[in-house]
This record gives C-alpha cells, sequence and structure tokens, in this order.
C-alpha cells in the first residue's frame, strides 16, 4: 500500500477555520476594508492573453527590489511568505537537522520544517511572551539549520530587537534566520537593511495584511544573491500567478492607501487596548495588526457570543503558552468602534477579568 513518508505521516493537522466566515473578519489579521482602488482598477483591465500566458515574475521582482532598495538578485516573489517558508526549508534542510522556533508563533514554520524529517526544537517564550534570546542562544548547535523568527510575532504582537536578531545571526552563521515580517508595516522595524551585510538572513514580506491581497497570495522572500540562487533552484518558475502579478505594481504605487490604513490599524490598536485595559482583561501590548486578549475558562463562549454580534475572532487557547486567550485583528476606525461596542457586555459576562496587562 502506498504510504506518505514517515515525516508527513507524524505532521500535525492545521485546519485553520476558514469555513462560513460571516461578519467583521477579525480572526485571520486581514485587511479589513479591501484593497487599493488602484488595484480593482487593473484587474477589470486584464485581457486573455495575460492568463493565456505562463507568468513572467521578474520584471516585477525587479520592481519590488527598486522600490525596497535592495539587490534585485536576491529578492524572489513567492505565493505568499506561507510559500518562502516551505522554499527555506526545502533550500537548507535534511533529516535530522535542528530547526529552533520560539512558541506560541505561525503554525506553518513547524509543519514545513517537519516536513522534511529535520527536528523541531520548541523553546518557550519568557514573560509576557517575550523572545528568550539567551535561551535561543544556548540552544545553538552543529545540527542547527534554521531559526525562523516572526518579528512582529503571531499571535502575540511582541517584537524582538534588532541587537538580539544580530546576536543571533552572529552566533548561528551556518543556519538560516529567517525574519518572517509579515506585520512589518503596522511595526516599522525592519532587518531588510541588514541582508547585504549577513548572508544567512533572509527577510520574508506578505500583501496579506496591510495591502489587502491574502486572496492574490503574493510575498517576498530577500536574502544574500548568493543563497537565494539556492532558494530559486527549488522554487517553480511560475510559482506567482499572473493575475498577482499584474495587480501588484499597482499596490505598491498606491502607497497613500497603505499608509492611511496602517495609520487607521495602529489607532486601532491603541484604543482597543486602552478599552482592554479599562475592562480590566489581561493584554500584550501589540505591534501588529490584532491583539491577544485572556478571556480565560469561556474563551469558546466568547468566541460564539461575538459571532453572534456579528464579528469574527479567534480562539488561540491550544496556543502554547495562550490557554483562555483569543486573538482580536484591528481594521478601520469605524470597526473598531463597533468591536469595542459589541464586546463589552460578553466581556462582562464571560471574561475572568481583574488582571491588569
Ligand atoms: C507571521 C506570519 N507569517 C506569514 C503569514 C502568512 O502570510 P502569507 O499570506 O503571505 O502566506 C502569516 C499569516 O497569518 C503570519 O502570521
Amino acid at each position: 500500500m502506498l504510504e506518505a513518508r514517515g515525516a508527513v505521516r507524524s505532521l500535525k493537522e492545521y485546519h485553520p477555520p476558514l469555513g462560513g466566515r460571516v461578519g467583521l473578519r477579525l480572526d485571520f489579521n486581514e485587511n479589513t476594508v479591501g484593497c487599493s482602488p488602484r488595484v480593482l482598477e487593473r484587474l477589470r483591465q486584464l485581457q486573455f492573453d495575460q492568463l493565456a500566458r505562463y507568468p513572467e515574475r521578474e520584471s516585477v521582482e525587479r520592481l519590488v527590489a527598486s522600490h525596497w532598495g535592495v539587490d534585485p538578485a536576491g529578492l524572489l516573489l513567492t505565493n505568499g511568505v506561507d510559500e518562502a517558508i516551505h522554499l527555506i526549508c526545502e533550500t537548507y534542510l535534511d533529516p535530522g537537522d535542528e530547526v529552533l522556533i520560539v512558541v506560541p508563533t505561525f503554525s506553518m514554520y513547524e509543519i514545513y520544517a517537519a516536513a522534511t524529517g529535520a527536528q523541531v526544537i520548541t523553546i518557550s517564550a519568557g514573560a509576557d511572551f517575550s523572545y528568550p534570546t539567551d535561551e535561543v542562544l544556548a540552544r545553538i548547535s552543529p545540527r542547527t539549520r534554521l531559526i525562523a523568527i516572526a518579528n512582529p510575532n503571531n499571535p502575540t504582537g511582541t517584537v524582538v530587537s534588532k541587537s538580539d536578531l544580530l546576536r543571533i545571526l552572529r552566533a548561528a552563521p551556518a543556519a538560516a534566520v529567517l525574519a518572517d515580517e509579515a506585520y512589518f508595516d503596522f511595526y516599522g522595524e525592519s532587518m531588510l537593511p541588514e541582508v547585504a551585510s549577513h548572508p544567512n538572513l533572509f527577510v520574508a514580506r506578505t500583501f496579506s495584511k496591510a495591502y489587502g491581497l491574502a486572496g492574490l497570495r503574493i510575498g517576498v522572500l530577500a536574502g544574500n544573491a548568493t543563497q537565494m540562487a539556492m532558494v530559486r533552484r527549488v522554487s517553480s518558475p511560475y510559482n506567482v500567478n499572473a493575475v498577482a502579478l499584474a495587480c501588484l505594481p499597482e499596490a505598491l504605487a498606491d502607497q497613500e492607501y497603505v499608509r492611511q490604513y496602517v495609520a487607521e490599524v495602529r489607532q486601532g490598536r491603541e484604543q482597543l487596548q486602552q478599552e482592554l485595559r479599562s475592562l480590566k482583561l489581561r493584554f500584550w501590548p501589540s505591534q501588529a495588526n490584532f491583539v491577544l486578549v485572556h478571556i480565560g475558562e469561556r474563551h469558546d463562549a466568547f468566541v460564539n457570543v461575538m459571532r453572534d454580534r456579528g464579528i469574527l475572532v479567534r480562539d488561540r487557547s491550544r496556543d502554547p503558552g495562550c490557554d483562555g486567550c483569543v486573538r482580536i485583528s484591528v481594521g478601520s476606525n469605524a470597526q473598531t468602534e463597533q468591536l469595542i461596542a459589541a464586546l463589552r457586555e460578553p466581556v462582562h459576562s464571560i471574561a475572568t477579568t481583574g488582571v491588569p496587562a
């Protein structure tokens, strides 16, 4: 009988709750108002021959590279950051290699790494989900081949300082260090300028969040040109579809749209955190477009009541160290008002309050 590889058979299944998402979508950290109108206009103008041809990635890669001021030879467009993570794992991991991740974090690092047969070593985050840099440094061994770091982290919204990331990079020259900057736009600090001087650094960015293009599946992986030539060998030449490639230049050109959306999210994040503080709920100050909140034992009832009130939020209580926690994405100002008005009553009747942040 045909059997999948052992490493695949022992993978945990990952089923994000995508079915029937009706209401205000504050459950997947997406953009909640839609992409730039320039992207929609471009979509309307697509001609049949653009769909009939295989997509050509290079010219758009050059555009993104010049927009971010990096060497085009070191930049690859990917089918979302998910694919960037997958490609890094395929390029660098052999069975038995070690991968370091600090949990809780984004699930796909563990899934793609474990699928190669590598050993995933999970290190628990420190107090208040701080990044335990010294513990990570202590766990680096000659077998360490990948250290994946979401910065800001999902689901906590916490960040690692640049100086700590540089310490890790220097301590593990034979490991790929992936700085996953999916939420960069809401934070503002980046490792991208360090790519030129650190050959083991990779930076991933996405257009799924601030740019509102999660459905198009488009992300970026940047790294040292020699290393990226290896990553390209693993990648399909057609990994990014023609529709995404046609739209990306418009999305990038409309920086005013992104600036406006990000400003609203940052403002909403502060407003939500202020509200949580006054409701005496524990939460972790976030640098991303979501906030992790401790609801307590009845976290699932809270998620259900919020759904009944037309707002989708994400139960994260099964993530390591997140017992009783729910993650709430932040959208526009009006949506934040709607969220705050909807959550007060369920917080009083359901949540375990009295634990200040
Ligand atoms: C930290 C992190 N990285 C990557 C992704 C996936 O991004 P993309 O949509 O570009 O695959 C997410 C999505 O939630 C995320 O939270």
